[in-house]
């Protein structure tokens, strides 16, 4: 059977990550698609050269024609620009709006069956654009935010309890921004909730709300540290995760921005919250009980995003 195909459109920072992790995983052959010339064939040269060495097949193209793309299994989006120290998620939404338009446009003529998984920021509004710009099913395209805010969550949690990450579980839900609603009621050590970790003398309520705090700037942290752009390990890692999910028909309960029409309350629009991810791409939103606060977090969260959304129509008159 012939290996899957995944496209990358935007062969950046996340972008060359992506190409990596995915070609490491054997999960398919990679194409890294960028409007910059040389950049995406000189990195997909670079680590086709790898190859020999990580003991990989996976074969790896460079292009700037949307040809390149045709057919693919998995598209995973990180064109655009990212953040600078002092530039919110939002402040980059003109740029990467008239981004999303060419890619929605490029992808829907060369790769209509693809599962699209967006990265570029702001990510729920731009998640949204691109799946109205493509004009593909709301179930195959996923914005990549609670799995990369979970795992910075978990991370987090980890160092403070001493244990391993790999029993840290977290829920991140709402957008992706400084209104991110990270659930600490249903974030545990081995299914022991935190609040009962805290009763448990493990933490303080503090403590807590200050890894809260860092989980929900996150993201800003490292583009304080790097300065020059924002992270790309981690949210590539993410990313991966997802585009597995689906090209092996995991069904995996992972917090995605999915499109919702009537969970939690809403009607028809792209937020974070829990999925299954399968080869049906987003198979069912998991619409899990909020208490009073929680659900007082996630609206405002939701109301951030629907803002960012006008503003895109408002930019763009073909949005409707
Ligand atoms: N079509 C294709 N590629 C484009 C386009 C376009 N219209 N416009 C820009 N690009 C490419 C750039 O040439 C660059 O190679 O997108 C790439 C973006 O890479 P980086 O600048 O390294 O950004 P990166 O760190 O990968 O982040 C990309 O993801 O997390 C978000 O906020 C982040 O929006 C940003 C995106």
């Amino acid at each position: 059977m012939a290996r899957p195909k995944i496209a990358l459109i935007g062969a950046g920072q996340i972008g060359g990550t992506l190409a990596h992790l995915a070609a490491i995983k054997e999960l398919g052959d990679v194409v890294l698609f960028d409007i910059a010339e040389g950049i995406p064939q000189g990195k997909a040269l670079d680590l086709a050269q790898s190859g020999p060495v990580e003991g990989f097949d996976a074969a790896l193209k460079g292009a700037n024609d949307y040809a390149d793309i045709s057919g693919a299994d998995v598209c995973i989006v990180t064109a655009g620009v990212p953040r600078k120290p002092g530039m919110s998620r939002d402040d980059l939404l003109g740029i990467n709006l008239k981004v999303m338009k060419s890619v929605g446009e490029g992808i829907k003529a060369n790769a209509p069956d693809a599962f699209v998984i967006c990265i570029t920021n702001p990510l729920d509004a731009m998640v949204w654009a691109l799946r109205e710009f493509s004009g593909l099913p709301h179930e195959k395209v996923v914005g990549m935010a609670g799995v990369l805010d979970s795992a910075r969550f978990r991370h987090f949690l980890s160092v403070e309890f001493g244990v391993s990450m790999r029993d840290v579980t977290a829920f991140v839900l709402g957008g992706h921004g400084d209104t991110m609603v990270p659930l600490t009621r249903y974030s545990t050590v081995a299914g022991i909730p935190l609040p009962d970790l805290v009763d448990m003398g493990w933490t303080t309520q503090d403590r807590l709300d200050a890894i809260v705090q860092r989980t929900r700037d996150g993201g800003a942290e490292i583009v304080g540290l790097l300065k020059t752009g924002s992270a790309f390990y981690a949210p590539a890692a993410s990313a991966i995760e997802m585009a597995e999910a689906y090209l092996k028909d995991q069904k995996r309960l992972l917090p995605c921005a999915a499109y919702v029409d009537s969970a939690f309350g809403l009607s028809g629009m792209y937020v974070g919250v829990p999925t299954i991810l399968g080869a049906g791409g987003v198979e069912r939103v998991v619409d899990i009980k909020l208490n009073n606060a929680e659900q007082a977090m996630f609206n405002k969260s939701v109301e951030s995003v629907k803002g960012l959304v006008e503003a895109c129509r408002g930019i763009d008159s073909s949005l409707g």
